[in-house]
């Protein structure tokens, strides 16, 4: 009997737990078309968290588009990726990975077209160089390291992310931190872009550097 009960309050307690954090979501990406009364709201919502697109200070003007970007911490957590609200890449979506993770997004649209994630501590460099010499012209690349971004990281791969706008692709070694948003047609460098050499001396965790985070307002590509 008493066990009974207690598998019973344990129950109510997840569905409680579970239908809140379903609630917390939901309203986070629906915010601008679902309007829940003030008091639910209230309650899955944190107080003082701004109710801008991924969580900006400021909101966006027309015509820009909001991203968020952070680096993995150590090799622990992974990074992530929001734009315009939506977590693109994430250790909850399940697809990033040691290395560099890179999302491709439609200058214009900000439809989402192509997203990768690169080992670049055993992995094959092919693949990126591929990925890379593949971008279409007016699109948006938004990238994040993880662990190790450096270690197979070589000239070609440099050039490639220096013609997207990158300063700082020209020095990325072993377990540096790098988040970067640049684009294909740039025609100068990106002032989107955080970097963070490993130094064991500064190095917030033992062997990595701190975790990056970078977000702003990017500009739609108008035709
Ligand atoms: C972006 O979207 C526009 C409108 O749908 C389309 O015309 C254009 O080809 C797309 N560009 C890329 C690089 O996919």
């Amino acid at each position: 009997m008493r066990v009974t009960g207690l598998i019973r309050v344990v129950a109510f307690v997840f569905t409680m737990v579970a239908m809140w954090v379903f609630l917390r979501s939901y309203v986070s990406f629906n915010r601008k078309t679902i309007r829940l009364p003030r008091w639910l709201e209230f309650c899955v919502t944190f107080p003082g968290i701004p109710n801008n697109k991924c969580g900006l200070s400021k909101p966006c003007q027309d015509n820009f588009f909001a991203f968020k970007l952070s680096s993995g911490a150590a090799n622990v957590v992974g990074p992530s990726m929001c734009f315009e609200n939506e977590i693109i890449m994430s250790p909850v979506r399940n697809n990033v990975g040691r290395g560099l993770n890179i999302a491709l997004v439609n200058g214009s649209t900000g439809q989402v077209t192509k997203k990768g994630s690169f080992d670049m501590y055993s992995g094959e460099p092919k693949l990126l160089i591929q990925f890379l010499e593949e971008i279409p012209d007016s699109t948006l690349v938004l990238v994040a390291s993880y662990d190790d971004p450096g270690t197979k990281m070589n000239d070609k791969i440099r050039t490639l992310f220096s013609n997207l706008g990158s300063s700082y692709a020209k020095q990325l070694g072993f377990r540096d931190s790098w988040v970067f948003l640049g684009a294909k047609d740039l025609k100068n460098k990106s002032p989107y872009e955080q970097f963070l050499k490993n130094n064991p001396e500064t190095n917030k965790y033992e062997g990595w550097p701190e975790l990056l985070e970078l977000e702003g307002c990017v500009p739609r590509k108008v035709f």
